[in-house]
Order: structure tokens, then sequence, then C-alpha cells
């Protein structure tokens, strides 16, 4: 029943505090720094198809059945998993799904506190005019240089991560919301304003035809592989992250639509930021597949040139950092609410803990653009194997669970009674997604994947 239990954590005070915090936590560096990188790689606008159609058809119903779990739970994603599965009869070890999302949850905020880092130091240097009038050879060389110094990105990587375990500590509900009620919106208008710049500077056409014109002949399995992940990254789905702010949601809430609403607000985030990207990279003849730094790069030559592009380019990035700290704290909720609930460990406690076991393993990322640069295998750095395991392969499979646990596992009236719905055509919809697409999708995208892999490897020709 909904609301019988009751999280020792707290409650979000409304419906609109938990949009906020799922926002908060869905909208973040994945929309603004991963997302259009990641459509530069794999070849635009048949990679930013795929992508819709997991959102849809993937994302949205699984982030339902995140959230059901988590509200019906009221506990973190371990404990929430294992009374659940007891209570529909079924076997402790479902805790295990718990686990998995522990596991990616440290590796994604070991590398994502890395880029926050980079995102924050960009304020100042964006602030302090170290991109007027700069081109994009001068503005490539501004990251290289950066990200080249290990003792910098450390640096930043360690003061963001101290931010996010400080806000973790005190509890999210305090101040937090109150900030990203008004910070969200802003990096929205100003996202609006630098889509107008790159629409009035850049090449906009060409943008719109990369990002919106699919040509199939680009796509692979990998690919495919990738907009999934895309997906799962972008929502916050397939670790718990949603899960446990769906434990501290008011049982009256209806969760089909106010996760709807939360998908709808990341999506469209993602693609401002890949118009406000694309018309920079076409007019100033920038490379699409760059790579990671290509937000940084391409932004700055924005604001480099735009009236008062300083103030402005210092605001945006505040505002990315901000976007960043808010899905953060996202990630490390669920490890420092089990500890709470497990060990009776104090917040402060546990969330130092959690945020310095992170921040050592980030430090491997923080040197993959310098020291360790060429510590590679099968041409990935520690940073892209972090960055490739937890969201291409960790996040779908935790969220192919997620779904065969809603679907085929719990009972049709838990889920209904959960999702505050009769049995019409929305709950068939929903079910059918679950049941099938969702699963057979995810299964489908990892051996097709997996048998590139071993092609390219050459265990198979
Ligand atoms: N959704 C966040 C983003 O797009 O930046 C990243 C993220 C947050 C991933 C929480 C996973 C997660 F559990």
């Amino acid at each position: 029943m909904a609301g019988a239990r009751e999280s020792i954590h707290g409650q979000w005070s409304s419906r609109w505090m938990f949009i906020l915090a799922a926002t908060g936590s869905a909208v973040g560096l994945g929309n603004i720094w991963r997302f259009p990188y990641v459509t530069g790689e794999n070849g635009g606008g048949a990679f930013v198809l795929i992508y819709l159609l997991c959102v849809a058809a993937v994302g949205i119903p699984i982030m339902m059945g995140e959230t059901l779990i988590g509200r019906r739970g009221r506990q973190s994603p371990i404990n929430a998993m294992r009374a659940l599965a007891l209570e529909e009869g079924l076997s402790a070890n479902w805790r295990f799904l718990g686990w998995l999302g522990v596991v990616a949850g440290f590796i994604i905020l070991s590398f994502y506190s890395v880029v926050a880092g980079w995102s924050v130091a960009y304020v100042f240097y964006v602030g302090g005019g170290a991109f007027a009038g700069t081109d994009a050879t001068a503005s490539a060389a501004l990251f290289e240089s950066f990200t080249g110094s290990a003792l910098r990105v450390i640096g930043w990587h360690s003061l963001f991560m101290v931010m996010t375990g400080i806000i973790v500590a005190r509890g999210v509900s305090g101040g937090l919301e109150q900030a990203v009620k008004w910070l969200m919106p802003a990096l929205f208008v100003l996202l609006l304003v630098v889509v107008g710049y790159a629409m009035s500077t850049g090449d906009f056409g060409a943008a719109v035809n990369y990002l919106f014109a699919p040509d199939f002949s680009e796509v692979t399995g990998e690919s495919v592989l990738a907009a999934l992940g895309q997906a799962f990254f972008s929502l916050s789905l397939g670790m718990g992250a949603i899960m446990i702010y769906g434990s501290y949601l008011p049982a009256a809430t209806s969760i089909p639509r106010t996760i709807g609403l939360v998908a709808v607000c990341d999506t469209g985030v993602a693609m401002l930021a890949g118009l406000a990207i694309f018309p920079i990279v076409f007019g100033f003849g920038l490379e699409p597949g760059s790579g990671p730094g290509l937000v940084f790069v391409t932004l700055t030559i924005a604001f480099g040139h735009m009236p008062f592009g300083q103030l402005f380019g210092a605001l945006f990035f505040v505002l990315l950092s901000v976007a960043a700290l808010t899905s953060a704290i996202s990630i490390l909720e669920p490890v420092v609410a089990w500890l709470v609930e497990s060990f009776k460990w104090s917040r402060a406690k546990a969330s130092s803990a959690s945020a310095l076991s992170a921040w050592v393993l980030g430090v491997g990322s923080a040197l993959s653009f310098n020291e360790w640069a060429d510590l590679q295998l099968v041409g990935k750095t520690f940073f892209d194997w972090c960055e490739f395991l937890s969201t291409t392969v960790m996040l779908p499979l935790g969220g192919l669970l997620v779904a065969i646990f809603v679907g085929w596992r719990m009972s049709q009236r838990s889920t209904m009674e959960e999702l505050g719905v009769s049995d019409g055509f929305f709950y068939r919809v929903w079910r059918v997604l679950v049941q099938v697409i969702a699963p057979i999708g995810v299964l489908l995208i990892f051996g097709n994947a997996l048998v590139i892999f071993l092609k390219d490897v050459g265990v198979l020709d």
C-alpha cells in the first residue's frame, strides 16, 4: 500500500519539491556536456533519433518503475529491493540490484566530479576574460593546457566533491530545493540566450541538419548502445538515484504525471544544448567528434565574442556547476541513506566516507587527461573505462533488472496501486513497455554490441 511505510530520512514537502529534485538530478552535465559530445562521436541525427526513442520507450517506463519501487519501499535502494522482494514472496537476492547501483554510483560520481570541477574552474577562466576574442585553436589550446595540469584538475575535483559531501551530509530538504527553484530556470533561460547567439552567428542550418536529419549509414550497434546508455545517464536511471528520491515522495502524488514532466524537461535541455553547441562547431570549423572537451571549447568561443560575454559566460558555468551539484548529490544519496539505515552512521560520517572513496577513484580519471593519458587499455583511458562501464553497461543492466522486477515479479495489483492508475490503456501500455520492449531492447542492444566487440578483438570474424 502506498504510504504504508515511512522513510526514516524524511519526505519531500510537496510534489513540486520532488519534481525540482528529480529534475535537478536529471538535468546536469549529462545534458550539456555529455549529450552533445556523444552525439558528435556517433554521427548526429540518427543517434539523436535513437536516443529519443530510448528515452520514450525504455527510459520513461523504467523511471516510473524506479520511482514506484522507491516509494513503496521507502528505504535506500538495497533495503527497498530486499523489503519489496520479500513482501512479494521473492528472493532477498533482489537486493543485489541495489548493490549494482551502489557500485555504478561510485564510479559515476568519481568522474562526474572531475568534469564538474572543470566547469567550476571555467567560471573563473571565462569570468576573468581568458576567452575574450578567442578562436577555435586558442580555445582548444586553453582546454588542453588546463586539463593537462594534474594538480589543477585534482584541485577543482576536490572542491566539487567536498561541496557535494557537505550538502548530502546536511540532508537534501534544507536550502537546496530553494536554490534549485531559481537556478534551474535561470540555466534554461541562459541556454536560450546562447542558442539565440549561436543561431545568429554560427551555422545554425548545418547544426539543425546535423542534429535532426538522420543518416542511418552512421549507425552501428555500438552507437545504439551509446544512445541507450546516454538515455539512462541523462534520466539518472539504473543506479537508484530516482529510486531514493521516489522514497521521499508523498503518497498521494501521481507518479506518471510527475515523471513525464521531469523527462520532458531533461530532454528539452539536452536538445537546447545541442542547438547551442553545434552551430558554433560548424561555424568555426570545429570537429563534432572531438570528445569530452567539446562544450568547453565551443561555448567559450561564443562567450568570447558576444556582448557581455564575460559576464554571461561566467554565469553560465556557475549554473552548469549548480546543475552538476544537484545531480551529484542524487548519486551520493542512495549510498548515504543505506549506510545510515544499515549501520546507524550519522549522515555526516556516511557522507564523508562515501565522498572520500569516490574522490580517490576520481583521481584516476583526473590523471587520464595528463599523467596517465598514455595508460590505455584497448584504446580507452581510465576515465573512458569508468564512463563506459558505468554508463553504457551498468546503468542499462540495472534498468533491465528494474524492468523485470516491476514488469514480471511484482504483482499487477501492487504496481497499479503505486502508480495510482486502474487497469486501463495507460497501464497496459506501460506494462508492455516494461515487460517486453525495455528488456528485449536492452538485451538486443547488449548482444549486438558484444558481437561487434568480439569481432573487433578478433574472437569472431
Ligand atoms: N542525470 C545526470 C546528468 O544528466 O548529468 C547524471 C546522473 C545523475 C547519472 C544521477 C546517474 C544518476 F544516478
